[in-house]
């Protein structure tokens, strides 16, 4: 698959639209950001990660986000999940305005509608494969005869059975990662935001990840990849390149 010609480009310092016809608020703009930055102190000085993202992100959208190590994917899809407060500019979720609101409410905002894959996985390690993939369930206070055959049902569909009752320690990495997406995508989110999804996986289920991913999307679930691997971006309909904390690129393809 081709990539269209990019519908932005131009220099870094500048605002980036990351949609080229910005969708009406309140219809099915989903997220808008305005003036995104964040920095971490450096000695006396200051050191930028995230440079004026602004741009929206319309319900039903899969957006790629690519860009080279230390670019700011991750810490972008951080702030996008309300996993980090710690940042300056505007931020809505659909209505709500992140930005103004205090972290217990963030979290709320989170568990009821971003299911994430965490690049590094972050399941919990007390827990076990099944215990995990409950959590998600247990946030929207889905009953327990319920939550049995949505975990069975998971368990299956990522070909983990004969692991629900191992602790993610005990299980191989590509396997943690096939957990960490399932407990991603079991409370069926309306927004997904994944880190290198498929980092950690052999090619063929890497595509089976994707597919789903895919497959999600039709249905109507907005998502947020992060990705280093040309054929995963091209799943999507709009690529966004990051570099040194600016939007450098955004293609609709
Ligand atoms: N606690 C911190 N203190 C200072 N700088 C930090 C801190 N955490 C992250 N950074 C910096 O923020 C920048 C962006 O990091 P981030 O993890 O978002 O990169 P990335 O694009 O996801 O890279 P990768 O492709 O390697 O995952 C990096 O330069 C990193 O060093
Ligand atoms: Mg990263």
């Amino acid at each position: 698959m081709r990539l269209s010609t990019p519908s932005v480009v131009s220099d870094p310092h500048t605002e980036y639209l990351l949609h080229c016809t910005p969708t009406p608020q309140g219809i099915n703009g989903m997220i808008r950001l305005k003036n995104v930055e964040k920095s971490y102190r450096s000695g006396a000085g200051e050191t930028f990660v995230l440079r004026r993202i602004s741009g929206e992100v319309a319900q039903g959208d899969f957006l790629t986000i690519m860009g080279p190590s230390g670019a700011g994917k991750t810490t972008l899809l951080s702030i996008l999940g309300m996993l980090d407060g710690d940042w300056r500019g505007e931020f809505y979720l659909y209505d709500h305005p992140v930005h103004a609101m205090k972290p217990r409410d963030r979290m709320e905002l989170n568990k009821q509608y971003i299911g994430f894959v965490f690049q590094q996985y972050h399941l919990l390690d007390d827990l076990t494969v099944y215990e995990n993939l409950e959590i998600p369930l247990s946030y929207r206070n889905v009953k327990r005869k319920e939550r049995q055959a949505m975990v069975a049902d998971s368990l299956d569909r990522f070909n983990i059975v004969g692991k629900k009752d191992l602790y993610p320690n005990q299980l191989s990495g590509g396997q943690q990662q096939l957990v960490a997406v399932a407990r991603a995508v079991i409370a069926d989110p309306k927004l997904i935001l994944a880190d290198e999804p498929t980092g950690s996986l052999h090619s063929i289920q890497g595509k089976m990840i994707m597919d789903l991913l895919k497959e999600l999307n039709a249905q109507g679930t907005t998502i947020i990849q992060v990705t280093h691997n040309e054929a995963w971006a091209a799943y999507g309909n709009r690529i966004m390149n990051l570099r040194d904390g600016w939007i450098v690129e955004s293609l609709d393809r």
